[in-house]
């Protein structure tokens, strides 16, 4: 395969949208992957590559495995592979229905996603899968079934990088971990929002190096650090009292 052949799954992101821009500018052949694929239909035609679309139907993980392999079939395989779906809600209820669609896109839609494209990576002989994850994966967190899944997903990818080795396969896997994106990238001077730009940038970056796993964008490293570092105590912000709090506290113990 001479032409560079590149699959985003979950391309109506704004991140994913800079990434097959940066990857159409290189030259790189593109199939995008997204629930609606008219609304990609512009941004498509816009690219200075070949690109494809197709739908992409997450809760199905039938349909995924059908949709990649036939994409398979009609690019002639696929140098790389994106992963860039998820989904994230908060509700401080809990409701069920919310923790459900959750597991469905971020476990088994990613499940059935990275386990496709690793086996036809395997028949192939070569690949690199990447994956934009969270560094929300590495402690729970108030959105429960949110930071569990990003933590089942960085797992997930390691399991694969194992098999790839057992193997003997040139087969990178790349655990891309996002910290906080500027989706309305317009307020570029927050310190720790990331414009999407310079995100698909370091993360493809990243996977050109062939990383294992990548902070993105750097400065996430620090808090990733910190955050596995960190004492429960500490790291639950929800025992931390606010100023008013302790200085009602206070008030209340004087008082006795
Ligand atoms: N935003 C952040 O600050 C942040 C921080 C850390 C990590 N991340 C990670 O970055 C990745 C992308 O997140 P994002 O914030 O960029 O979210 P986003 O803009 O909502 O993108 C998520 C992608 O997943 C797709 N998706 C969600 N539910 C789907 C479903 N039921 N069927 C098919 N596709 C579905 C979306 O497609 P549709 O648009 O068609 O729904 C979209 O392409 C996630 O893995 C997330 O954990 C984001």
């Amino acid at each position: 395969m001479s032409q560079a052949t590149a699959i985003i799954v979950g391309a109506s992101s704004l991140v994913s949208r800079e990434i097959a821009k940066q990857l159409a500018e290189q030259g790189v052949e593109l199939a995008l992957l997204a629930q609606d694929t008219e609304s990609l239909k512009e941004f498509s035609q816009s690219l200075p590559t070949q690109v494809s679309l197709h739908e992409l139907a997450i809760e199905r993980p039938k349909d995924i495995i059908a949709t990649l392999e036939s994409i398979w079939q009609q690019l002639g395989g696929a140098h790389l592979v994106i992963v860039n779906t998820g989904l994230n809600g908060y509700d401080a209820s809990l409701p069920w229905q919310l923790e459900q669609d959750i597991i469905t896109v971020n476990v088994q839609g990613y499940s059935a996603i990275c386990n496709t494209a690793f086996r036809l990576f395997v028949d192939q002989g070569y690949g690199q899968l990447a994956a934009i994850n969270s560094i929300a994966g590495l402690r729970g967190g108030p959105s429960v079934a949110y930071h569990a899944s990003k933590a089942y997903a960085s797992s997930y990818l390691e399991g694969l990088s194992m098999h790839a080795q057992r193997l003997k396969l040139p087969i990178t896997i790349s655990d891309l971990q996002l910290g906080l994106l500027d989706k309305a990238a317009m307020q570029q001077s927050r310190l720790w929002l990331s414009p999407p730009h310079e995100v698909a940038r370091q993360a493809l970056k990243a996977m050109q190096k062939g990383k294992r796993r990548a902070y993105i964008t750097k400065r996430w490293r620090l808090v990733a650090w910190l955050t596995k570092l960190l004492p429960e105590f500490i790291y639950n912000t929800r025992h931390w009292r606010t100023k008013e709090e302790r200085k009602a506290a206070r008030a209340a113990k004087k008082a006795q």
